[in-house]
């Protein structure tokens, strides 16, 4: 009886009522993060050229935008600032200025809809002269325990803004633990930290340098802080220290071409992982939509649903408020 022609795998794809009863995974609007980038202003929307669709937006405007999440059903949206040239230096202390663009835009979100969840990234790299997450030696190295220090300061002072959810991108060594400490001391006990923990030395980031201004001033690459797309043991180990330093949740970054990774990660720990679908993976649909070569409506919904698939809880995509309202139908 266990094979043709009384077992026929496609009985139960015969249907759209039966495709849906047995589907293994669900796509929901609250599996989304939406990234959202901030710009000084008021009224301000500045498309991306290199992120088709997406835009800066001043602090009203962000507000706006999660207020569309919120009526999508989006539970929580990551924020990242532009930060004008001239609030950039070598160590990034526009970072912990507690009037800093980021930390108005958690306010003004916290204030007006803080029913929807706020991540915010911590890492110096758009507050930076030379682009790169931390502070750097006279060799141009990227000072693991000094940026660490700093980091510690940045998630204090995100989390004194009203941040939910404090997100290190930076990739030091030993800075959750540190970043915890700090927030527990600090009375900030609910403050979650969702750790870019399995963080890879990427390609696909280039638009997202763009967008936070950071691309043409980036000397060299972030090879000796993030990790090497060949290794797959290290991200297990990154996302066993980061857990252990007390990280309530881990990332995978970029996405699609890492679902192994993510897959890994979930068989190996109980703890909620989730996955970035960087601004070049948005970019290469966006390209493909536009030569004609793709569906837009299907390849948003099917990659976002493979995150669920690989095991992710979450996505963090551009596509956002499109998958969203793709869902609502
Ligand atoms: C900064 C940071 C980056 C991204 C998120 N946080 C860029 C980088 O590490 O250079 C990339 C996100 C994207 O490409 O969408 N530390």
């Amino acid at each position: 009886m266990s094979h043709y022609p009384a077992l026929r795998l496609r009985r139960t794809r015969a249907s759209g009522w039966s495709r849906r009863l047995h589907a293994e995974t669900v796509l929901t609007p609250a599996d989304l993060v939406w990234p959202l980038f901030v710009v000084e202003g008021k009224g301000v929307e500045q498309p991306i050229a290199s992120l088709p669709g997406v835009s800066r937006w001043s602090v009203d405007g962000i507000v706006a935008r999660a207020k569309e999440a919120r009526d999508l059903g989006i539970p929580c949206v990551a924020l990242f600032p532009y930060t004008q040239p001239d609030r950039r230096s070598d160590d990034g202390r526009e970072a912990l200025n507690p009037d800093n663009l980021m930390c108005q835009a958690i306010r003004a979100l916290k204030d007006a809809v803080p029913e929807v969840g706020v991540l915010t990234d911590v890492a110096l790299d758009p507050y930076t002269s030379h682009g790169h997450d931390g502070l750097l030696d006279a060799a141009g190295y990227v000072i693991n325990d000094m940026t660490a220090e700093v980091l510690v300061a940045q998630a204090l002072n995100q989390a004194a803004a009203g941040a939910d959810i404090i997100a290190p991108s930076d990739m030091m060594d030993g800075r959750i633990g540190l970043i915890r400490d700090a927030l527990e001391r600090d009375s900030h006990i609910n403050v979650q930290i969702m750790s870019y923990a399995a963080k890879y030395a990427s390609g696909f980031y280039g638009p997202f340098r763009d967008a936070v201004g950071s691309r043409g001033l980036l000397k060299g690459d972030k090879k000796t802080y993030q990790m090497d797309p060949a290794n797959w043991q290290e991200a297990l180990r990154e996302v066993e220290l980061d857990l252990d330093e007390g990280a309530d949740s881990v990332m995978v970054k970029p996405g699609l071409p890492y679902l192994d990774i993510i897959t890994r990660v979930k068989d190996a720990f109980e703890a909620p992982v989730f996955a970035y679908q960087v601004s070049g993976e948005y970019a290469m649909i966006e390209a493909a939509v536009a030569a004609g070569a793709a569906d837009r409506d299907a390849v948003v919904l099917e990659t976002l649903l493979a995150f669920k698939r690989a095991g992710c809880s979450g996505v963090l995509t551009y596509h956002a408020l499109h998958a969203a309202r793709l869902l609502a139908g």
